[in-house]
């Protein structure tokens, strides 16, 4: 996601690796850096673990089968009949697997992919290279798709439905336009935000899907995958306390797993059990129900500066110093789901269940907003 680019606050995560920890160079961590486990604010060391991490195949990726189910049917009739795929869509918040999920279909059909996102393709000329030189039945990948310019997305409708490009020859009075035939493709498109797409764009996708936060047992077998392909020693009960604190996404869990392993080899065994675990998420001020220090910040300034809400997003972003693009595609998702947070006509508004998780008493009349 580009708003990855846009995130400042050092973490962790910009910091070297301990030596020797599983093939990262680095001088060390300094233990009481300041740590964010959020997906929007993370950097490049991220992207290679995303990539090393990703599940290769449909019986790979855990959970989603809602997803998985129809994507497997879909992808094989498809292989029989030998036609491209449908369009697809993948909606869903940062980390939940959309960009696996392309490359898994991708690998499932047996075809090469294209990759590029919603704002580095300025100009019509940009997705008509894209399109033109395609190899049949590949799959090109759009993520961040709701972030197109108009001019773009209206060439894509074509393109989408008929297998043409429209393009014209000339200028002024003698302009023509002819249209192109173009070599089919599927198109996989990602977004954390699906409802800024536009209804003519999102008719043109034959399957749409959203994925949805993980439970903790699905988060476990992820963080279990992972630190074998890590070449990390965890028992269940370890991968069980790290998955009930990583905000129902994948992408937390194993960075979490990351850092997990770091403080267990230089405080533990290197072995990770339920307590090195919790000790570990302790000092990475991950709380109980998975809220590290930037959630327990925005719900605190709503509590505090704001009476409990509703407060617009712009003043909130203001207040807390982020974002509109990064509360709303980061923060709010897991705090709106977990019942900690409402988004109101008026605003945002914390729940009763945020009083209590903050330890502070909901002021009075609260009640009548929640
Ligand atoms: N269902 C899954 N099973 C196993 N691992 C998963 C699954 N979903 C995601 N992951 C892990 O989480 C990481 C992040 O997933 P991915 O990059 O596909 O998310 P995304 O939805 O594309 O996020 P973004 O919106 O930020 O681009 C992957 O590298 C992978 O290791
Ligand atoms: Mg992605």
């Amino acid at each position: 996601m580009s708003e990855r680019k846009r995130i400042r606050t050092p973490g962790i995560e910009d910091l070297p690796d301990i030596p020797g920890s599983g093939g990262d160079v680095g001088g060390g961590i300094p233990i009481d850096a300041e740590v964010r486990v959020h997906d929007a604010r993370a950097d490049v060391p991220d992207e290679d673990l995303d990539r090393s991490l990703r599940p290769p195949t449909l019986a790979d990726f855990v959970n989603q089968t809602q997803v998985t189910e129809q994507l497997a049917i879909f992808i094989e009739a498809a292989r029989r009949r030998g036609e491209p795929l449908d369009h697809v869509l993948l909606a869903g918040p940062p980390g939940l697997g959309k960009t696996s999920l392309a490359h898994i279909v991708a690998a499932e059909l047996g075809v090469p992919m294209v990759q590029t996102a919603g704002p580095a393709l300025e100009r019509k000329a940009d997705i008509a290279s894209f399109l033109t030189s395609l190899e049949p039945g590949s799959v090109f990948f759009i993520d961040e798709i709701h972030r197109l310019g108009r001019a773009v997305e209206e060439t894509l409708y074509p393109a989408m439905e008929d297998g043409e490009l429209p393009v014209v020859l000339g200028q002024g009075a003698g302009a023509r336009t002819v249209t192109l035939p173009l070599p089919p493709f599927t198109l996989v498109g990602a977004t954390t935000r699906s409802g800024l797409l536009t209804t003519p764009l999102r008719d043109r996708f034959g399957v749409s899907h959203r994925l949805e936060h993980y439970n903790a047992d699905h988060l476990a077998l992820i963080i279990e995958r992972s630190a074998r392909i890590l070449g990390v020693e965890i028992d269940s009960e370890g991968a069980r306390t790290i998955a009930a604190r990583s905000r129902g996404t994948p992408r937390v869990a194993n960075r979490l797993l990351k850092r997990v392993r770091d403080f267990s080899q230089v405080k533990g065994t290197g072995e990770i059990g339920a307590g090195v675990a919790t000790d570990a998420l302790e000092m990475l001020e991950v709380d109980a129900a998975g809220l590290d220090r930037g959630d327990r910040a925005l719900l605190d300034t709503v509590a505090t500066k704001f009476g409990g809400g509703p407060v617009g997003l712009s003043t909130l972003a203001i207040s807390i110093g982020e974002e509109q693009d990064t509360i709303e595609d980061v923060f709010e998702p897991y705090l709106l789901q977990q019942g900690l947070l409402k988004r109101t006509p008026r605003g945002r508004v914390l729940t009763q269940r945020a009083y209590d998780h903050l330890g502070l008493p909901a002021p009075e009349g609260a009640a009548s907003l929640f």
